[in-house]
């Protein structure tokens, strides 16, 4: 079995649901306490033993780039000021050279055109996607969790959580068939039915491990919900073709494309930041009690 060293980072949306402050800087760079949503995402990816990040980006995020490159300006004036903690900090967030790669997305067809536009970079072995709009705080990080679940069972796997029944529309949802521990097997996916439709209330969290294969089915892939090219409808080609199970992932999840989620991220991260934690919990106490 080929291991899982790759992982897909589509970084090309919009962030509509955070607007104007995505307006001119990459919802991808919001800050989550002292670092941008991405560097959560890659931390996880590297705790898993992935390798090789691949984002997916377009116009508008040259921000990402320079993000995950040397700043030299910035690290000249720290070194001159003696600031050694603060420069250590800033060059955690430089990568070994070549080991993230980039793509365009060149226009908004939706996931499953992003993945795609990937597919020379990932070439014929199974990889992970990401979607950075979700960090998980727990450690391990959900992907470690499906890496490992993927060295026993192979084949495709994606992440998920029970949502209540009238979320269904916001994610994809899987058909379960058979449940062992934390692993469902599955008769199919289906994304963003009404709850009325839902196959269940397990939703698809943007953690997942796929085969070459899907590449094939995203070529030929028709606009589906939305009017975008869906990754749950190739996955669902998939499902009957390879191995495919769901991952339940137990623990937090902080969606921070929506405001509340965003709030929620900060909030829960600032109260376990040992730089901030004590101030930090006294402020919200009184605030909640005021
Ligand atoms: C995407 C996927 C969906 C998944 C969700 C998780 O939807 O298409 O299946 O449940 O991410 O965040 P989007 O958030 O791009 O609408």
């Amino acid at each position: 079995m080929k291991p899982v060293r790759k992982v897909v980072i589509p970084v090309a949306g919009l962030g509509t649901r955070v607007l104007p402050a995505t307006k001119s800087m990459p919802k991808e760079l919001l800050p989550v306490v002292d670092r941008p949503l991405i560097d959560y995402v890659v931390a996880e990816a590297r705790e898993a033993g992935i390798e090789q990040v691949i984002l997916v980006t377009g116009r508008g995020k040259g921000a990402i780039e320079d993000y995950f490159d040397h700043a030299f300006e910035l690290e000249t004036t720290l070194k001159e000021k003696n600031k050694t903690a603060i420069l250590d900090n800033v060059l955690k967030t430089v990568p070994v050279a070549g080991t993230v790669t980039y793509t365009r997305q060149q226009a908004p067809l939706g996931l499953g055109h992003a993945v795609w536009c990937a597919r020379e970079l990932v070439g014929d072995e199974p990889f992970a996607v990401s979607l950075p709009d979700e960090i998980v705080p727990d450690r391990p990080g959900f992907l470690k969790q499906m890496v490992e679940a993927y060295s026993s069972i192979g084949g495709n796997i994606v992440a998920v959580e029970e949502v209540p029944l009238e979320e269904t529309s916001k994610y994809g949802v899987i058909a379960p068939k058979a449940r062992k521990g934390s692993l469902i097997e599955m008769t199919g996916m289906v994304e963003k039915p009404a709850p009325e439709n839902a196959p269940s209330n397990f939703r698809i969290i943007g953690r997942y491990i796929l085969q070459p294969e899907i590449f094939s089915l995203l070529e030929k892939q028709e606009r589906g919900a939305g009017g975008e090219i869906q990754l749950t409808d190739s996955m669902n080609a998939l499902n009957s073709k390879q191995t495919f199970h769901a991952c339940i992932c137990e623990g937090v999840i902080h969606d921070c494309g929506s405001k509340l989620g965003w709030l929620q991220a900060n909030l829960d991260l600032g109260l376990k930041n040992p730089e901030l934690a004590s101030a930090f919990k006294a402020y919200a106490s009184a605030r909640l009690k005021g």
